[in-house]
């Protein structure tokens, strides 16, 4: 008998700005992406403006922080922009689709680009051109079987909205977004039932806090009125979904990451219980509870922070939990309260180094125990249907003359993590899914490499946009393949 239930939802996942590339066709309007350059392990990516003066300039890119007064963003023709083309999906998504229903694929997560269907996301009715690429892209996964689920917000604010009201910190995005789902929901109604309102809802406050907390109050201030403001949206769309659809399951999307205390010293397990806290649960408790938690109060009072919300907002929140619980995991944190100079970065956040662990080129540590720690906690707290919407190994692969790409390394990754994933099924987790992220190679949101690649097919295209972008099978391909056929029984 297998230990995963019998349609468990074996997939894979990708988001559009990674992906899609296409970015000023079909009417498409920009996005925060398409003016960012690349980067690497040690640079990061650069956010292109144009100052009040008129002069070029590059802004790192970094949560939190804003164009200086009277600058705007632009593209400039000499610089590089990886995700202009990403890998293509955009024109060559049947050819894409078509692997994925040879490895045997029961579920594809990509997102909705929002500027593809509200180009600046403020027109009055959508772009057809957006609604009619996607309603291709949907019936072709059902060609083939495959439920799409559908993340409407990948950190892809329209950059007009950006520009004009400061992004999600504004209560006006709320309503702007409300009709952006609301057409999706009418749009693709029979052809998208799983919906994840936003990519990795908590991660403000964990990138905030990375590297040793160095944000100002304002930022804090910003960001967690920007969470409010994306709750309350959340909550619209898990109402709009069901009236519209009743078969529609909406899902929080968390980056999860498991904390560890570094050492047993009781201010280190304190801590790393406020990190807890303030990284997972705050959100997690307002989106599948619907109510703020009792440490809101002192999260808050840490950065002097004021919540503005309305007596409707917190009704709309009570009354329009997420249906499911979706969640990122690709590594552990360990924290400290000592001094310690061994730090390593990680997805959103940051750590000491943990001596049991190994770890990625990109300094990411490998942890399929902490996956199952997760899982546990998780639904021993929530008790929802869970999928696992991103996990994976970005690695450096080596695509071979014959064709090959041996990358046993991230079979080991899989294969570990997929235990642990049985092992907390049989103690009773309620798991549905498995998407592992960047199931075909794309571009890396953190750095904007193409060299950072995760997929179980390796797409020929180079750092500097040099490339064929043809697609390759990997020894991953074919393991995975037998993962699915299987029911995750030959690993
Ligand atoms: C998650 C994001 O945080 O991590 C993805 O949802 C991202 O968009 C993934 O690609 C891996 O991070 P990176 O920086 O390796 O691309």
């Amino acid at each position: 008998m297998s230990r995963f239930p019998k349609d468990f939802l074996w997939g894979g996942a990708i988001s559009a700005h990674q992906a899609e590339g296409g970015f000023d066709e079909g009417g498409k309007g920009l996005t925060k992406s398409d003016v960012m350059t690349g980067g690497s392990v040690s640079s990061p990516r650069k956010e292109t403006y144009i100052d009040k003066d008129g002069n070029r300039q590059y802004l790192i890119h970094q949560t939190g922080v804003r164009l200086p007064e009277g600058a705007h963003y632009a593209v400039f023709d000499d610089e590089y922009y990886p995700n202009h083309v990403a890998i293509d999906f955009y024109h060559r998504y049947r050819e894409d689709i078509a692997l994925f229903a040879e490895m045997g694929f029961k579920i594809f997560r990509m997102s909705i680009a929002w500027t593809r269907l509200f180009p600046t996301g403020e027109e009055e009715t959508p772009n057809e051109a957006g609604i009619q690429f996607y309603k291709d892209v949907f019936n072709e996964l059902h060609k083939y079987n495959i439920e799409p689920l559908v993340t409407l917000w990948h950190d892809d604010t329209p950059l007009a909205l950006e520009e004009k009201y400061g992004g999600w910190s504004n209560r006006k995005l709320i309503e702007l977004y409300d009709r952006y789902v609301n057409t999706c929901f009418r749009e693709f109604k029979g052809l998208v039932k799983y919906w994840l309102p936003f990519n990795e809802v908590n991660n403000i406050l964990m990138f905030l806090d990375m590297f040793g907390n160095v944000s100002s109050d304002k930022m804090y201030q910003d960001a967690y009125q920007e969470l409010h403001h994306k709750f309350v949206a959340t909550a619209h769309a898990v109402k709009a979904a069901h009236e519209i659809d009743p078969d529609n399951m909406v899902g929080c999307m968390i980056c999860g990451v498991p904390f560890y205390p570094a050492t047993c010293d009781p201010k280190d397990i304190l801590n790393n219980y406020y990190m807890w806290e303030k990284g997972i649960f705050y959100s997690s408790n307002v989106l599948c509870k619907g109510t703020y938690p009792t440490f809101a109060k002192r999260l808050w009072k840490e950065h002097d922070v004021k919540v503005q919300m309305t007596e409707e907002d917190l009704k709309e929140i009570r009354e329009n939990p997420v249906d499911m619980y979706t969640f990122s995991y690709y590594m552990s944190s360990n924290v400290t309260t000592h001094t310690n100079d061994d730090v390593v970065g990680g997805n959103c956040t940051s750590g000491v180094r943990n001596p049991y662990l190994e770890y990625s080129e990109w300094g990411w540590s490998t942890d399929p125990l902490g996956l199952r720690y997760f899982l546990e906690k998780i639904y021993g707290m929530y008790e929802k249907p869970i999928i696992i919407v991103e996990n994976g190994l970005g690695a450096a692969d080596v695509l071979n003359e014959d064709g090959t790409v041996h990358d046993d390394y991230r079979i080991d990754y899989c294969r570990k993590h997929i235990e642990e994933m049985a092992n907390a099924i049989a103690n009773g987790v309620d798991l549905r899914g498995y998407t592992p992220w960047g199931v075909i190679d794309l571009i890396s949101a953190g750095s904007g490499e193409m060299k950072k690649r995760y997929g179980f097919i390796y797409v020929d295209r180079q750092q500097n946009g040099q490339g064929t972008l043809n697609r390759y099978r990997k020894d991953s391909f074919y393991w995975y393949k037998e993962v699915i056929a299987s029911n995750g029984e030959k690993l």
